[in-house]
């Protein structure tokens, strides 16, 4: 069976008010484009087309205008809601009769990651046949993410949200793959004290299985942070520096579709008339120049 997608996009975005008081977090622009494109650019990189977006009840008709039935990228999209946020593993109950039994991917909507090799990195955990696989990435405030416990020889102890003393730099990022067996292992969870179903429970539960494996994502790859006001100016800052240096579009779902051979120049080119007025638009024209 088909690994499928899941992106987790619900929430209140309390820290960004007000300006999510009327809009959805990851719906807000990362320079040229909804903050949800980047994840869901990361699901397509790695070969995923069958995708689930979870939302709140509020925003979902948003989310269904901005992304449509995802035919436009030879992807196809379904929405789910999540009544209140009670917790990142929580998605894999929401969920599981759109797994019906398949591994899947889920990446949060507002984590971005760029960087050489990222395709290569995705393939190698689509293909890992059972257990998960989660990524680590070096912070300078890991108390503030799921980190990593390293132990002297390198393998993984445990994985801790939100230390007050992290046991090491490494936090775990908002992308994880995980077999077939994720929404039972979520359904014998129980609440944190801040009645979530936390992620690190459920990865706490395949690193006691000793299938966890924990891969590092090293120093030239940018795991960008959009929490608040200035990270996210940051990390559209990020966007527009790369783009305008390079020329070259970094988390457009429709150059992606395009390169895998999803789409035909004809439905790429339809894409690019309704953004004709802008760069976004001209770059995708390009493409089927080249
Ligand atoms: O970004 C990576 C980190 O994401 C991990 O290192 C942590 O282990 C993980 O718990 C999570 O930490 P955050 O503090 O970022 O979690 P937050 O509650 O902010 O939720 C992350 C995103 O998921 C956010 O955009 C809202 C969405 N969300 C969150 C919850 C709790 C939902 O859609 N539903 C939920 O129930």
């Amino acid at each position: 069976m088909q690994r499928k997608g899941i992106i987790l996009a619900g929430g209140s975005g309390t820290r960004l008010y007000p300006v999510t008081l009327g809009v959805s977090k990851q719906l807000l622009p990362l320079y040229d484009k909804p903050m949800i494109y980047y994840p869901l650019s990361v699901l397509m990189l790695a070969g995923i087309r069958e995708i689930a977006i979870i939302t709140t009840p509020e925003d979902q008709s948003q989310f269904i205008r901005t992304l449509g039935d995802g035919s436009q990228w030879g992807i196809s999209l379904t929405y789910i809601e999540q009544p209140k946020p009670e917790g990142l593993a929580q998605a894999y109950l929401l969920a599981e009769d759109f797994l019906g039994g398949a591994a899947s991917t889920m990446v949060l909507g507002d984590n971005i990651f760029f960087g050489h090799g990222l395709p290569e990195l995705l393939k190698k955990a689509m293909l890992q046949p059972s257990g998960g696989t989660v990524f680590g990435y070096r912070v300078a405030d890991p108390e503030r993410y799921g980190v990593v416990d390293f132990d002297s020889d390198g393998s993984v102890r445990s994985i801790i949200e939100k230390p007050e003393v992290p046991a090491s730099n490494f936090a775990v990022t908002g992308l994880y793959f995980l077999d077939d067996t994720a929404p039972q292992r979520a359904a014998d969870l129980t609440p944190s004290a801040r009645g979530e179903l936390e992620i690190t429970s459920l990865l706490e539960s395949y690193l006691h299985d000793q299938t966890l494996e924990v891969t590092l994502m090293g120093r030239g790859f940018a795991w960008l942070d959009t929490g608040t006001h200035a990270s996210l100016l940051d990390a559209g800052n990020f966007v527009r520096t790369l783009e305008q240096r390079q020329g070259l579009q970094t988390g457009s779902p429709d150059e992606i579709a395009y390169a895998q051979d999803w789409i035909s120049a004809e439905q790429l080119a339809q894409r690019a008339a309704i953004f004709a007025k802008n760069d976004y638009g001209r770059y995708l024209e390009q493409l089927l120049k080249n």
